[in-house]
């Protein structure tokens, strides 16, 4: 197993470039099963929760051919509609499948998740969705299995809570139901706006994509489609931190900058210094010691869960108080214990974090528990004095492109060991 080896100290400077938007490509890959016409899809970054979809489609039926950072996927017949164990146990996303499946052949065979480092993690709101698209929903094994021999028909479906790839799921599902369907409560998250867009060039009819109501009217068939991801906000709002973290001079570049507003409040409220630089790139220039701002997580446009782990490594750096309250997830705060033990004063009190600073961090051996927690095990190893060992880096590749090449060319001392 991989260990990320980092020395602490170094202020960040200079530019980086930012990926695809891992949880765009995800729906964007099942989507491809919908259509048994060639999907091309550009910009879909190089990271294990990738190469695990397209894995999980190709025993669907998918012939997948990868030329750099584009993906052609081709679905002439789907030969197996299920999701094993295997698959959806080293990733929950893959339960998007599910709509995209019972659209195409009235069935789907899906894993149910299980728990998970963040939470519980459910998919009652995707599976009564489903339900009120007409497919019948039987539990047994461990497994889901939802079936709609005479096909889905359009309803209003009202989410009983936000639900980023719920909502995925079901515009996936409607696509191809007979009539209309309002999907209300929706996620607006721009990874379900990014879905819609793909959708839309494959011949769906959909409107109000990244707002809260979603109108779908569907199509007897989809057809092929050119695409390219959006930039990964969650890996912009990660490198804006660690240029923060470090009292750096960092450019984000090929990013959306409306994406991560609600950070940029955050970090200008702190007392950063952050500019649009250009339609796609930001800069932050951060100064030594920042200030200690509140932060509550909440579904976009809100401050994103995402980003909760990282932002709080910050604030174990600013001076005063800041209380981090996490509402997306009941169990995201593992990282707080890791942060601890590098030296960082927080106490927890159900959901929220009491973040008292500024503490100096020391290098410590520590354990990576999901991927946004090992990314801010790495923010905190970059302000540490001396050396950081990260174990199980596994999880960070499972969402981020060679973060430690991306920190290297802004000056960050961090090596990966095997
Ligand atoms: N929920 C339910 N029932 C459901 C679905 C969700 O109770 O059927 C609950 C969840 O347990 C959670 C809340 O609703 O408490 C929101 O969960 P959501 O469904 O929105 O999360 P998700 O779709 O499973 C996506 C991202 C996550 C991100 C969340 C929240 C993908 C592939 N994953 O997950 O990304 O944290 O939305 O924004 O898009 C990550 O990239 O590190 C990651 C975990």
């Amino acid at each position: 197993m991989d260990k990320f080896v980092i020395k602490g100290g170094p202020r960040l400077q200079g530019e980086i470039p930012i990926g695809g938007s891992k949880n765009s490509a995800l729906p964007a890959l099942a989507a491809a099963l919908l259509t048994d016409e060639p999907v091309t899809l550009r910009r879909i970054p190089r990271v294990r929760d990738i190469r695990t979809m397209q894995r999980l489609l190709v025993d669907i039926g998918s012939h997948a051919e990868v030329d750099g950072e584009t993906i052609r996927l081709d679905t002439p017949r789907i030969v197996s509609s299920e999701a094993p164990y295997e698959l959806v146990k080293t990733m929950r996303a893959s339960s998007l499948v599910l709509g995209p499946l019972v659209a195409r052949t009235g069935r789907a065979r899906v894993s149910l998740p299980g728990g998970c480092a963040i939470g519980a993690r459910p998919i009652n709101l995707h599976l009564h969705g489903l339900e009120q698209l007409g497919a019948r929903i039987h539990q047994s094994h461990g497994y889901i299995e939802a079936e709609a021999p005479e096909g889905l028909r359009g309803a209003t479906i009202h989410f009983d809570r936000i639900t980023v790839t719920g909502t995925e799921d079901l515009v996936m599902a409607a696509v191809l139901a007979r009539g209309e369907t309002i999907l209300r409560n929706a996620a607006r998250e721009p990874e379900v706006a990014d879905l819609c867009a793909l959708l839309v060039k494959m011949g769906a009819q959909i409107e109000g994509a990244g707002t809260s109501t979603i109108h779908i009217r569907g199509v007897e068939k989809l057809h092929g489609a050119d695409h390219t991801i959006i930039a990964d906000r969650i890996e912009a709002g990660t490198f804006l931190i660690a240029g923060a973290i470090t009292g750096g001079d960092v450019t984000i570049a090929d990013c959306v900058p409306e994406h991560v507003g609600a950070l940029v409040a955050k970090l200008l409220q702190a007392g950063a210094e952050v500019t649009q630089t250009g339609a796609t790139s930001v800069q932050i220039c951060a100064p030594k010691r920042l200030r200690s701002v509140d932060v509550t997580t909440e579904e976009y446009p809100g401050f994103a869960t995402d980003l909760q782990a990282q932002y709080m490594a910050l604030m174990t750096q600013a001076q005063g108080i800041a209380i981090v309250v996490e509402t997306i997830f009941e169990n995201r705060f593992m990282h707080a214990q890791e942060l601890a033990r590098m030296g960082a004063n927080i106490r927890l009190e159900g959901r929220q974090a009491i973040v008292a600073g500024p503490s100096e961090l020391t290098g410590a051996g520590v354990i990576a528990s999901d991927l946004r927690a090992s990314a801010s095990l790495v923010l905190a190893a970059l302000a540490a004095r001396g050396e950081t060992v990260i174990d199980r880096v596994y999880h960070i590749d499972r969402g981020y492109e060679k973060i430690e090449a991306k920190l290297a060319r802004v000056g960050g001392q961090i090596r990966r060991v095997e």
